[in-house]
């Protein structure tokens, strides 16, 4: 496998429309468990999210876009209310199949909705941060300069984009680890596809350009983040 190429060109079998639908129902279900393995949002929360929200004083809107299964807004939601923070949660995704398995989750001040950030944007909806995880690598390249600008257009404050960085040892590593969790879902190989896919640091920040800042972050994982001068 030679990942010191980014492979665009590979599918991702849950971006196939006519794929299984139980299939991808369990794949979005079980996301809650890899995400809170790899995805490092505890870390974001605490470092970005937290104190751009607290620094506000006032109750905040926070949109993740492609939320798919729903389950990291919900444990965002979980820990702002634990850290006493007055937060209303909104995750949007295109995808009806995936909001409907979001439907499925519950928390305080937590909503989820079938839209695009384009129909969010004609609808004049404004929000404190934006964010989305797992989201950027799935983009084609003019699809991810509209995803990227509508995001910031969005927000008036913060946005962070969190996804994969492409490694060799990532992928061995996500080979071995995500074993027990694949039966019955495309995790096994969306998520090797989903590394192919992946951006290195210095291609996702040529691809964004300005004003985007795009970091290395653990483990094995890469953010841009935007915010209004
Ligand atoms: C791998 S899933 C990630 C879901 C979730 N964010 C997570 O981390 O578990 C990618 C999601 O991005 C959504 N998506 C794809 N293109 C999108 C776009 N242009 N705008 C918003 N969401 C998009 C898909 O519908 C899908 O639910």
């Amino acid at each position: 496998m030679n990942l010191g190429v980014r492979d665009a060109d590979v599918a991702e079998l849950m971006d196939d429309p006519a794929c299984d639908p139980r299939r991808l129902a369990a794949t979005l279900r079980r996301f809650d468990t890899v995400n809170r393995l790899i995805s490092g949002w505890g870390g974001v929360y605490r470092s970005r999210l937290r104190p751009h929200l607290a620094s506000l004083g006032r109750p905040a809107r926070v949109l993740a876009l492609g939320c798919g299964g729903g389950d990291l807004v919900v444990r965002l939601a979980r820990l702002a209310a634990r850290d006493g923070l007055d937060v209303e949660w909104i995750g949007a995704d295109p995808d009806s199949r995936a909001i409907a398995v979001a439907q499925e989750r519950r928390a305080p001040g937590v909503s989820f909705r079938c839209a695009d950030a384009a129909t969010l944007r004609s609808e004049g909806a404004r929000f404190d941060a934006v964010l989305s995880n797992h989201v950027l690598h799935h983009l084609s390249d003019g699809e991810l300069r509209t995803f990227a600008d509508e995001s910031l257009a969005l927000s008036d404050g913060i946005v962070v984009h969190s996804d994969i960085l492409r490694s060799r040892l990532a992928y061995g590593l996500y080979t071995v680890g995500v074993t027990p969790f694949a039966p019955g879902t495309f995790l096994r190989t969306d998520g090797l596809r989903s590394i192919r896919r992946s951006y290195r640091t210095d291609e996702l920040a040529r691809a964004l350009g300005r004003p985007w800042h795009v970091t290395p972050a653990r483990p094995f994982r890469v953010l841009a983040v935007g915010a209004h001068a």
